[in-house]
């Protein structure tokens, strides 16, 4: 599991991970997305949460992260889950699920750099990829010229958003403790993910086996 702050770096090092480790990335805020875009009842329901930067009600995400982690390649892979739990209530669901993380990596970054990140991102529709005008520019001025920005990109969101986090973020942490790794998210992404990839590494040794694929 990865979690953090809003523009913590979640989905940045979830990109990195999963090309290496080639595991099934199941991102709630995108599931989420995808379910506006359907133009489903719980898409609509969903929006009007997600415009105010606070979390979506469980009846909407438990299901939608449960179905997801119970597809066939979840449980070949391994998964990686971005964004989920936000709350006690999400991360008993999982439990209750008969899922069990490895791992909880969290991404610890200073408030005051999250909202310059907000504000700058922008995402590739095409290859799916997160870019910042700053600190991660396009290659090409052929991406830049098709590049879009979330509907909750604001400042004034990702403010409310924070409030949301920080309003939570206790509640889980403290349900994973033991097997939580604190990493400075506010370093290279490059050297965020050498420590992502060491824990990662050290776990792999310690299970002796492919991540996902661990004995319990
Ligand atoms: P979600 O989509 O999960 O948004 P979030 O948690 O606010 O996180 P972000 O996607 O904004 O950021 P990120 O940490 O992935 O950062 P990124 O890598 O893009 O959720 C959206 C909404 O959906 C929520 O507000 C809520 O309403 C709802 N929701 C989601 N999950 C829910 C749940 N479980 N329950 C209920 N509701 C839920 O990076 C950000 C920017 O920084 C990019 O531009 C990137 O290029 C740049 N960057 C990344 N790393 C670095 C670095 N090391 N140095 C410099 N720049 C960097």
């Amino acid at each position: 599991m990865i979690s953090g702050a809003p523009a913590s770096g979640k989905g940045t090092q979830c990109h990195l991970i999963t090309s290496k480790y080639d595991l099934v990335h199941i991102a709630a805020g995108d599931l989420l997305r995808a379910e506006i875009a359907s133009g489903s009842e719980n898409g609509k329901k969903a929006k009007e949460y997600m415009e105010k930067g606070q979390l979506v009600p469980d009846e909407i995400v438990v299901m939608m992260v449960k179905d997801r982690l119970s597809q066939p390649d979840s449980a070949e892979k391994g998964w990686l889950l971005d964004g989920y739990p936000r709350s006690s209530s999400q991360a008993t669901a999982l439990q209750a699920y008969g899922f069990k993380p490895d791992l909880f990596i969290l991404l610890d970054v200073p408030q005051e750099i999250l909202v310059d990140r907000v504000v700058g991102r922008r995402l590739d529709p095409v290859t799916g990829r997160i870019y910042h005008l700053t600190y991660s520019p396009p290659e090409t001025q052929e991406i830049a010229a098709r590049l879009t920005q979330r509907f909750d990109d604001t400042e004034e969101r990702v403010k409310l958003r924070l409030q949301t986090h920080n309003q939570n973020v206790e509640s889980v942490l403290s349900l994973f403790e033991d097997i939580t790794v604190k990493v400075d998210g506010s370093l290279s992404k490059e050297d965020v993910f050498a420590k992502i990839d060491n824990a990662l590494s050290n776990l792999i040794e310690q299970n002796n086996a492919p991540l996902g694929m661990a004995a319990t």
